[in-house]
C-alpha cells in the first residue's frame, strides 16, 4: 500500500514537473531571450538588428537546424564568425529540460 501511494505521489510529482516546464517555457523566452530575438522571434530588436539575428518564423531557418543544434546553441551560446560570444550559454542557469521545452518555444514561430 505505501510503495502504491509512493508510486501514484511520485508520478504525479514528475507530470506537474514536466507540465510546469511547458508552461513556463514561453515566460523563460519573453523574460531572458526576447531582448534579442523578440517576443515574436523575428528578432526586429535593436540587438537583433546589430547581431544580424536570424527570424525564427522563417521556415528556411526552422529546416536548417535540427533541434540538437538548437539545444546546443541555447547551452552553449553562438559566437559570430569572428569567435564573439554573441548569445551567451545558459549552462547551468535553465536546465536541460527547459532547454528542450524553450527548443520546442522556438519551433512554435514557425510560419507565424
Ligand atoms: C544577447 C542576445 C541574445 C540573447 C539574450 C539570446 N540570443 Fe539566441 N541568438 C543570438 C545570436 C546573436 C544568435 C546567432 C545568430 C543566429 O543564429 O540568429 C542566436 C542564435 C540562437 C539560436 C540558433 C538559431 C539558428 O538557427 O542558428 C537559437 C535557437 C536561439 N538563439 C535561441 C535563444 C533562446 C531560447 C534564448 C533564451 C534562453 C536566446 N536565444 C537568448 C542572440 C541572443
Amino acid at each position: 500500500m505505501r510503495t502504491t501511494i509512493a508510486l501514484v505521489g511520485s508520478c504525479l510529482l514528475a507530470l506537474w514537473l514536466s507540465a510546469a516546464a511547458l508552461a513556463g517555457a514561453p515566460e523563460t523566452f519573453a523574460q531572458k531571450c526576447a531582448g534579442c530575438h523578440g517576443k515574436d522571434g523575428k528578432a526586429q530588436t535593436s540587438m537583433g538588428k546589430k547581431l544580424s539575428i536570424k527570424d525564427l518564423t522563417d521556415a528556411k531557418v526552422q529546416a536548417a537546424a535540427k533541434d540538437a543544434d538548437w539545444e546546443k546553441a541555447i547551452t552553449d551560446g553562438a559566437k559570430d564568425a569572428a569567435g564573439k560570444v554573441v548569445m551567451p550559454g545558459s549552462k547551468g542557469k535553465i536546465s536541460p529540460e527547459d532547454i528542450k521545452a524553450l527548443v520546442k518555444v522556438c519551433r512554435d514561430f514557425k510560419g507565424k
